[in-house]
């Protein structure tokens, strides 16, 4: 029997796939169904003279019961050595097979996928948690992922301002300009306290270690989105924003590994019975989302398999439909 062709779609092609208004509405079924996602694997790897390298496994399938099953695995290396090579750190690739045969199906773009499902998902709680009438919006960091928050969002609020602020003034510079090449309001935000005093919703994706929101600068009705930190040492915002705060996050997994959490709970500040709902709880309409105009709402994400999975089985079922 000849083995099925495989289906290779990179970067560009994978990024194709993924309009964020349908990428937003598939995430929103998709977190609402659920499906099984072990915890992800991380293996150190040695390498002569340089520092440690990481390989994360990060798998997912659909259940029995559910229809159009697959399976899929991102697959991410982490070489810090690289940087000295002038080689990026971090590559990653995403396989997707047949949930009920196995069968290989496709191997996609996995950073694509993981910044593109990321902001999606972070639109999808902000379409539950911000103001209707949200139209200023802080992208604090100017990366990879921080990049592409102005298009998530616009997805999902009537966004007309776009600030942005990042560590490296000529990176927010640099985004700016690709914002207003597309027709978009945007500037730069020196100030970063009077960019947060003045914003509807905050985004922020960075590497910060030290918090750079500060709670007492949010004023009613605000919808903070921290996206940046993924271990108990980073933090993008402060004890008393999440003091402020209703407390939302995208799966429990927040609770331990995100310092923005982490940090205040072990320090007494906040606890775990405060936060009001995960993101497929919200999906399914479990739990009440925003309750008035002067609430501030606070949603931290680490990322999940689940949306790595529906990221990919969207682009390959896209890409079976023909021209
Ligand atoms: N929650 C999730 O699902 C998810 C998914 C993907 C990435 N991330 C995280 O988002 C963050 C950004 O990822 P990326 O791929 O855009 O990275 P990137 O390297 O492209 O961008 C990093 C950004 O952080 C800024 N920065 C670096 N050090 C900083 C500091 N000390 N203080 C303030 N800003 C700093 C940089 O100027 C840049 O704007 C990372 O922490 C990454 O792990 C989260």
């Amino acid at each position: 029997m000849a083995d099925a062709q495989i289906r290779i779609l990179d970067a560009q092609a994978t990024g194709e796939h993924l309009p964020f208004g349908e990428l937003v509405a598939t995430l929103r079924r998709a977190f609402a169904e659920g499906c099984v996602v072990p915890v992800r694997h991380h293996h150190t790897i040695a390498n002569d003279g340089e520092p440690d390298a990481t390989l994360l496994l990060m798998p997912a399938w659909h259940e029995t019961h559910q229809s159009g099953r697959y399976l899929g695995i991102k697959i991410v290396t982490v070489f810090p050595g690289n940087t000295a090579r002038n080689l990026p750190g971090l590559t990653s690739t995403y396989m997707l097979y047949d949930g009920r045969t196995g069968a290989q199906l496709a191997l996609l773009d996995g950073n694509t996928i993981t910044s593109r499902r990321t902001v999606a998902a972070s639109a999808l709680a902000a379409d539950y948690l911000a103001r209707k009438d949200a139209r200023r919006l802080l992208v604090v960091g100017a990366g990879r992922v921080a990049s592409l928050i102005p298009d998530a969002y616009r997805a999902v609020r009537p966004i007309e301002h776009i600030d942005i602020w990042d560590i490296d003034a000529a990176n927010a510079a640099r985004l700016v300009q690709n914002l207003e090449r597309q027709g978009l309001k945007a500037s730069v935000a020196t100030d970063i306290e009077a960019a947060v005093r003045a914003a509807d919703i905050i985004s922020a994706a960075t590497l910060a270690t030290t918090p750079l929101i500060k709670g007492e600068w949010l004023r009613p009705g605000t919808h903070v989105d921290l996206i940046g930190g993924f271990t108990p040492a980073m933090r993008e915002a402060n004890d008393e924003a999440v003091q402020r705060s209703s407390v939302y996050i995208d799966t429990r997994e927040a609770l331990h590994e995100a310092g923005d959490l982490v940090q205040p709970i072990r320090a007494g500040l906040f606890s775990t019975d405060l936060v009001r709902a995960t993101l497929d709880e919200l999906c399914r309409s479990d739990v009440p989302a925003r309750t008035s105009d002067s609430e501030i709402t606070l949603y931290k994400a680490v990322g999940t398999a689940l949306a790595d999975l529906a990221a990919a089985t969207m682009v390959y079922e896209a890409s079976s439909i023909p021209g």
